[in-house]
């Protein structure tokens, strides 16, 4: 028999994207979800602060991370969760004109919430998910309630549902084209 495994999924995304909203509400579905954030500072993998940001030595992490991890489906959620390993990737996407939104109201400087704008409009950890791991599936959560994002998690992980979050069908340049110029406006 083989030993008992973990499956790690993780649940990553821009800032913003809603990815400690859905961790909790899976968490109260019985999941196992764990914090990159928490799994970095008990592992002491913490390096360091950037405008309230903790700085994560992932390369560190990724190789203590196995030593702490369930057996069975575990889901890594932070925006650095793509980067430890995981069997699967599931990128949280967001209308960056909302995701500017959400971000302004967190109190985010302005330098920040256009950084992690311009970051979501050009996919970028779509593009880094893609060439570090196989399976990889996009949500785009705008016009969806928490729940509905945790559902959609769910038929992803059951390998129901997954067609529809094949990546590729989301193009925000095409969306927000005219919209533009107040995005990135320095
Ligand atoms: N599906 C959703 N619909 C509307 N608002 C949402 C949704 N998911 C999250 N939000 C709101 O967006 C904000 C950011 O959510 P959250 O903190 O979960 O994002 P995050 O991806 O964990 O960000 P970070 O990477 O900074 O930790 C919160 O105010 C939250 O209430
Ligand atoms: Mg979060």
């Amino acid at each position: 028999m083989n030993p008992p495994v973990s499956e790690v999924v993780a649940i990553t995304g821009t800032p913003g994207t809603g990815k400690t909203t859905v961790a909790k509400i899976l968490r109260e579905r019985g999941y196992t979800v764990l914090s990159v954030n928490e799994l970095a500072e008990k592992l002491d993998c913490i390096v360091g602060e950037d405008e309230g940001c903790k700085i994560v030595d992932v390369e560190r992490l990724r190789e203590k991370i196995n030593s702490v991890l369930p057996n069975g489906i575990v889901f890594l959620e932070g925006h650095l969760s793509h980067l430890l390993n995981p069997k699967k990737v599931i990128v949280l996407r967001c209308n960056p004109l909302e995701l500017k939104r959400r971000l302004e109201s967190k109190g985010w400087s302005e330098e920040k919430v256009l950084e992690n704008v311009e970051a979501e409009l050009i996919d970028s950890i779509l593009v880094e998910a893609l060439e570090l791991c196989d399976e990889v599936y996009e949500i785009d959560t705008t016009s969806l309630s928490p729940e509905e994002v945790a559902n959609a998690i769910e038929g992803i992980v059951s390998g129901e549902n997954v067609e529809k979050f094949r990546p590729g069908k989301i193009d925000w340049i095409a969306i927000v084209e005219d919209y533009i110029d107040e995005l990135i406006r320095h």
